[in-house]
């Protein structure tokens, strides 16, 4: 093990770097690493949501560090990627999470400066992030990346062309790195959640009765949770370049 830093007692643990951590499935993502004992890396641009998941998830005994980042400026992602390097030395998961999704809109009616910033974040917020921290991933022959997609991107949602078309985009850049990568050790898989029960609600087992799938309820946090986690895991074994839904399975599109 070359990477790791004996000035912090992290040795034989392992370091996640989880974005879109302050709510949601990230904050459940962030909690269930935590109760596996797996350092953590959290990013969000919203800083008072990460100090709230930050005691939560160091009650639990792990090490976290927060950064305000927006994800869709590379500069902030490369900086607060080596900055946590200096603590930790190594990131051996990372959840590609943070996504904007909210609103609806006819194509038409849709501006180019909304597409560009869907795009931004939720594209190239995930292809900042895999470049900031997959050469150390390969060098260290270990690395486990998790894309949160969407059903959006699979089936394509009537009103929401640009997120689903960003959607859709993460799925195929997972298919195909993982490709690249999987003989270096490096696993990459995505999730596609269905609808999900909302994120402003604490409690991660939180669910609401819904006709958009053959289960009649939504999603919790925690399923999806879950889901990434057994991605992250050693446990993942022969799953590669996969986009796993996690969606009580779709009935409405
Ligand atoms: N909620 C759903 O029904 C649903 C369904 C399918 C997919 N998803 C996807 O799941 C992921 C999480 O969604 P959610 O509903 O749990 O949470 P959410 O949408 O409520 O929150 C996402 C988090 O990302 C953060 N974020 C937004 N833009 C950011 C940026 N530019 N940089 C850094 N952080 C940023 C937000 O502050 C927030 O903490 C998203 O990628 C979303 O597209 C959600």
């Amino acid at each position: 093990m070359p990477y790791l830093d004996n000035s912090v007692n992290v040795a034989a643990q392992k370091t996640a770097l989880i974005t879109g951590a302050s709510v949601g499935i990230g904050r459940a993502v962030a909690l269930k690493m935590a109760t596996k004992k797996i350092n953590l890396v959290l990013f969000d641009i919203d800083l008072d949501g990460l100090k709230k998941v930050q005691n939560e998830t160091e009650s639990l005994g792990v090490k976290t560090l927060i950064y305000k980042v927006d994800v869709s400026s590379e500069d902030s992602v490369k900086n607060a990627v080596n900055d946590s390097y200096k603590t930790f030395n190594r990131i051996d998961i990372l959840v590609n999470n943070a996504g904007i999704w909210r609103g609806s809109n006819d194509f038409l009616d849709t501006s180019i400066s909304r597409w560009k910033s869907i795009i931004d974040v939720n594209l190239f917020g995930v292809v900042y992030l895999i470049n900031a921290v997959l050469p150390k991933m390969i060098k260290a022959g270990y690395g486990r990346i998790v894309n949160v997609a969407s059903v959006a991107g699979v089936y394509g949602n009537g009103g929401m062309s640009a997120y689903s078309a960003s959607k859709g985009a993460v799925i195929s850049l997972t298919k195909a790195l993982a490709k690249e990568v999987a003989k270096d050790g490096v696993i990459v898989n995505s999730v596609s959640p269905g609808l999900v029960s909302p994120s402003e609600e604490d409690n991660i087992d939180y669910f609401d009765l819904s006709d958009r799938c053959y289960m009649g309820r939504t999603g919790t946090d925690r399923e999806n949770a879950d889901a990434i986690y057994f991605l992250c895991s050693d446990e993942v074994g022969y799953v590669v370049g996969q986009n796993i839904q996690v969606d009580g399975s779709r009935r409405l599109l």
